[in-house]
């Protein structure tokens, strides 16, 4: 496996791999979520690169970007055991070198909904990193989570709307087995905040079980409301919505995704869950 960290060093390790490459775009603080990445990764791409690097651009002024969770050497082992054939971790410099980019990705719309609305500039700043790693790195493939799921939709649709040559795959979520998804940021949290963490989860398994019950679009939002308020105190609710698996708005049936953020002491989580809603009669 090979480390670098700057762009030449890039277009050199990359223009030594033939076949396919597979890029696992991430921030560092590598857990099992990110695994399961790397691990579809290798069995999709003949290569695998991942790069590292916590994007200041997508973090708000009052966001957690000094203290996010910066731990390269684990990184580089996680890396390694999963059979990366690169690592690419750049400076913030070798990213922006002269500074903040005035040229932004604009995520149109639904940059501007659920995460977006409590993150102004969020998705502005996720896209513009994403595609300068995309033509950075020039994969043939792509790996995001389904735990961001807005930000997998956009990827996915910033490929197809500006003809990124990538497929973009989305890796389902991986979680504790209490149901907590895991999360870099989930180190934030004290022991009764995580213990008031798992309302996320509860709600949306609720959710899921109430639509696979039969229930319609209400049912399923009550029943996920309902487990929400009935988990440990200590998660404030941000939002609790049920799309259709694009994120489009509107009356859903048959496949649907429901979405939840909250709020955990000083800590933002978000979840969601595929759920499948009875045709309506
Ligand atoms: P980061 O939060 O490090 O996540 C990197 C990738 O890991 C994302 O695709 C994310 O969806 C995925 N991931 C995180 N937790 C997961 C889990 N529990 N199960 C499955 N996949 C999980 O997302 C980012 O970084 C950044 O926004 C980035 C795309 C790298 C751009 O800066």
């Amino acid at each position: 496996m090979e480390l670098v960290t700057t762009r030449e060093e890039l277009a050199r390790a990359r223009a030594e791999l033939t076949g396919t490459v597979g890029v696992v775009m991430t921030m560092g603080a590598l857990h099992e979520g990110h695994e399961a990445l790397l691990r579809v990764a290798r069995e999709q791409a003949d290569h695998v690169l991942v790069t590292i690097f916590v994007n200041p651009l997508q973090f708000g002024p009052n966001e957690d970007f000094d203290r996010y969770p910066r731990t390269l050497a684990a990184d580089l082992e996680v890396c390694r055991r999963a059979g990366a054939d690169v690592v690419f971790a750049p400076s913030r410099e070798e990213i922006y070198p002269g500074g903040e980019p005035r040229v932004r990705v604009n995520p149109g719309g639904l940059g501007e909904d659920l995460e977006g609305q409590s993150r102004p500039g969020f998705f502005h700043g996720v896209l513009t990193v994403v595609l300068k790693l995309f033509q950075l790195t020039r994969p043939d493939l792509a790996f995001f989570g389904e735990k961001d799921y807005q930000q997998l939709t956009l990827i996915r649709r910033m490929a197809r709307d500006l003809d990124v040559p990538v497929r973009v795959v989305g890796v389902p979520t991986v979680r504790e087995p209490d149901g907590l998804a895991l999360s870099s940021r989930n180190r934030y949290l004290s022991e009764p905040e995580r213990a008031a963490a798992l309302s996320l989860s509860a709600a949306l398994r609720a959710g899921a079980d109430a639509a696979e019950q039969g229930g319609d679009a209400g049912v399923v939002l009550s029943a996920a409301h309902h487990a929400f308020g009935a988990g440990t105190p200590g998660a404030q609710l941000d939002y609790l919505v049920l799309t259709d698996p694009e994120l489009e708005p509107g009356p859903v049936e048959g496949p649907a995704r429901l979405l939840i953020a909250a709020r955990v002491g000083a800590t933002r989580l978000i979840d969601n869950m595929p759920v499948h809603l009875a045709p309506r009669s």
